[in-house]
């Protein structure tokens, strides 16, 4: 019990890394939460700061959600690697230094997937950007990628891993429920699509 709250803790701290926050406050003075669609994000990012520093973003937030399965592993093993994966997240989306207000997720879970099973999470990915290619829109591609990624675990994992399975379902609901205004806009047709300034 005791490794899983230390993991549980040191993923969440490493979650609270928030990326565009920092990098927004050092080289725009500005938090990024303030502008765009508020969102503590890379694609926010992209839409306020400019290329650069959403690479950095997604980079960054990808890589801790790298470092917080690989941690967990270490403790703990796969189950470590689960617990580690969906902390980070957690503590990227909801995280104490900023009052709770972070991100989505959609980086620091692509991080953890690609750890996890990087098979599952291409061809996500790959999915996610053919969507947005199509529509330009982010938020689509991000929550088509984070839906399908428990539903083509259960298909294609095999032996049967109930554990990963469970895994997959959280992170995903995690990155659904974390679009709610996003699935509001795609609806009323009020979102934002790449290359648009904001909402
Ligand atoms: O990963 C976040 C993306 O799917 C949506 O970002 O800033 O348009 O809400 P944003």
């Amino acid at each position: 019990m005791i490794n899983t709250i230390i993991i549980a803790i040191i993923s969440y701290l490493l979650g609270n890394f928030a990326t565009s926050y920092i990098l927004g406050k050092i080289f725009k003075k500005t938090d990024i939460r303030m502008h765009g669609s508020g969102n503590a994000g890379a694609t926010n990012a992209l839409r306020v700061f400019g290329i650069k520093l959403a690479a950095a973003t997604f980079l960054f937030d990808a890589l801790k959600g790298v470092l917080a399965v690989i941690i967990g592993r270490m403790i703990l093993g796969d189950i470590g690697g689960y617990i580690g994966g969906v902390f980070v997240v957690v503590g990227h989306n909801w995280p104490i230094v900023l009052r709770f207000k972070g991100g989505k997720g959609v980086a620091s879970t692509i991080g953890v997937a690609l750890t996890i099973n990087y098979k599952i999470a291409l061809i996500c990915i790959v999915i996610g950007i053919i969507i947005v290619i199509m529509t330009k829109y982010v938020s689509l591609g991000s929550i088509t990628a984070m839906t399908l990624l428990p539903i083509l675990s259960l298909i294609l994992i095999r032996p049967f891993d109930i554990n990963f399975i469970i895994f997959t379902i959280i992170l995903s609901l995690m990155a659904v429920f974390r679009h709610r205004s996003n699935i509001k806009r795609l609806i009323s047709g009020n979102e934002s699509k790449l290359g648009q300034k904001a909402h």
